[in-house]
Order: C-alpha cells, then sequence, then structure tokens
C-alpha cells in the first residue's frame, strides 16, 4: 500500500510517498481503509528531528495518528461492526494513519458522525479529545468562568475554543494575528495576539489551556483564585524541567 514516509529529519520536504506492506490484522483487531489522516502539532517537532530521545534513529519513519475511514475487515461476532462501517479514530502505539490502511483494537475507533466528512472527521480525533479531557475532566470549566486559550489556532486549540463557549465559558484566544479571525469565527469572545502580549500583562482567568508548554510560572500567576492551569504541551527546548512540571500534574490550581 501507499505511505508517507520519511528517511531523514527535516522540514516537509523529506515526506514521500512510498510503499509498505499491508497491515496483517491480528485477531480481535479492526483492519480500516483510511480516507484521511490529520497532521498534529507535536508530529512537526517529531519528523524535524526535536524529539529524538523519542522517535529514535530509525528509518525509514511513518507519519499520522488521526484517521477516518471505512472497515475492511473485522470480526463482526467480536465487534458489531460491519465491513463499510465509518469510523474514526487514534493510532495506539505508533505513527502511520498516513496510509491506505491502519489495523487498530475496536476500542480505538468509534463510529464517525455523519454530519461531516471523512476529511473533516479526521482532523478531530486527537485535537478533539484532549481538549474534552483538558477542559471537562481535568479543569471541570463550568459555564460563567474565563477560560484562556493559548494557541486558540491549532489544531488542539481551535477545539478548546469551541468547546469552551459550548461549555458556556467567556473564552479568550492567544493567537498569531493573521489568524485572529479563524478564532473570533470559531466563537472567541476575545481574541490577543501572542507576538504583542506579555503573559506577565493578561488578566486573570479562571482557566487557562496552554498549548504551547513554555512559561508555566508565569501563567500560574495569571489564575483567579480557584483557578485552574491545564498544560498539553512541553518546552521542546527544555524537556526535563517541562515534563518535571507535568509529572507534577497537569492541572495546577492557584488557591
Ligand atoms: N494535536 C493533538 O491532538 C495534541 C494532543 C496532545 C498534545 N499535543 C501537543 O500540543 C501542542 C500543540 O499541538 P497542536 O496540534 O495544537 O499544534 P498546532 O496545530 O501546530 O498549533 C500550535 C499553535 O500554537 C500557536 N502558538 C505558537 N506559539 C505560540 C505562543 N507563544 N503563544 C500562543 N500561541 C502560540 C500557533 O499559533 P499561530 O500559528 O496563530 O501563531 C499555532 O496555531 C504540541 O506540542 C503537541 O505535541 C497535541
Amino acid at each position: 500500500m501507499r505511505a508517507a514516509l520519511y528517511d531523514s529529519y527535516g522540514p516537509p520536504e523529506v515526506l514521500y510517498e512510498g510503499r509498505v506492506p499491508v497491515p496483517v490484522r491480528k485477531p480481535g483487531e479492526v483492519l480500516v481503509r483510511v480516507h484521511a489522516a490529520s497532521v498534529n502539532g507535536g508530529e512537526l517537532h517529531g519528523r524535524a528531528g526535536r524529539v529524538r530521545f523519542v522517535t529514535g534513529r530509525r528509518f525509514p519513519q511513518r507519519t499520522g495518528l488521526d484517521f477516518a475511514g471505512e472497515v475492511a475487515e473485522v470480526d463482526p461476532d467480536a465487534t458489531g461492526l460491519r465491513v463499510g462501517d465509518r469510523v474514526w479514530g487514534i493510532l495506539g502505539r505508533t505513527f502511520g494513519s498516513a496510509a491506505e490502511y491502519v489495523s487498530v483494537r475496536p476500542r480505538q475507533i468509534a463510529y464517525a458522525p455523519g454530519n461531516v466528512t471523512l476529511t473533516e472527521a479526521a482532523s478531530l480525533p486527537a485535537g478533539g479529545t484532549t481538549s474534552l479531557t483538558a477542559l471537562r475532566d481535568k479543569a471541570g470549566l463550568r459555564a460563567g468562568e474565563r477560560l484562556l486559550v493559548r494557541g486558540a489556532s491549532g489544531g488542539v486549540g481551535s477545539v478548546a475554543v469551541q468547546l469552551g463557549k459550548a461549555l458556556g465559558a467567556h473564552v479568550t484566544g492567544l493567537a498569531g494575528a493573521k489568524n485572529a479571525d479563524f478564532v473570533r469565527e470559531l466563537g472567541a469572545d476575545e481574541v490577543l495576539d501572542h507576538r504583542a502580549t506579555a503573559l506577565a500583562d493578561l488578566d486573570r482567568y479562571d482557566v487557562i489551556m496552554d498549548t504551547v508548554g513554555t512559561e508555566h510560572p508565569v501563567l500560574r500567576r495569571r489564575l483567579a483564585p480557584g483557578g485552574r492551569l491545564v498544560s498539553i504541551a512541553f518546552d521542546i527546548d527544555h524537556p526535563v524541567r517541562s515534563i518535571g512540571y507535568l509529572l507534577g500534574s497537569a492541572v495546577h490550581g492557584r488557591q
């Protein structure tokens, strides 16, 4: 089958369309014919070679975590799924959804919503579940609270802005000036240019969702009493410091 591969770390140009074997479906797995896959922010760092302690030195490497497509092969007694069902999902342990087929455990997929195309659906699994987990489950965002989304124009942040509005929050997005209109269209009440705004000068927020991974101590000081900071990224240039912070707790409150 065809798959996106790269033989060395570097810019997007290192990617090429190569040939790899169609994955062999293990017992209990579902073979999905991929219609669309998306690119998440973290993968850009991976392909650029900025997290080699995770990605290693073996090539060719594959790319893509999210996918949407149709069931191609399945054991119907085990899953209830049928060949041809529209599904979306996230690969578990490896990259490689930018390919014609993936073979996954049933819990990695769900029926794709009928009101979006499979291409639109592929943009949502990782960014959507990350935002939902961060805002609803970790931060417990409530109606009427003030939410700051740092990285509001990105794959995760653009969902967080919409989810924040759906949960009834007042949403401020921190994004690049060129994307301000896009973030406003998503529903943000206020958009600030991250290149022209010092974090230390920001208002105080009940919930701050950070998708950039830097300056956590400064962000914590922008929390209102009882506020919660959720960060889903680490500082790529200071991974040890950042991972230590994240391992401490993904959610930091301020009393
Ligand atoms: N995508 C996922 O499902 C997922 C899941 C878990 C964790 N993560 C992690 O979350 C991080 C972001 O992922 P993503 O997929 O959302 O990336 P992305 O689509 O590349 O978006 C990143 C966004 O951050 C903005 N940005 C960059 N520097 C900023 C700053 N100093 N202040 C405010 N905004 C800034 C950029 O805005 P402008 O372009 O407007 O300047 C860009 O739109 C990555 O580290 C990734 O590993 C992602």
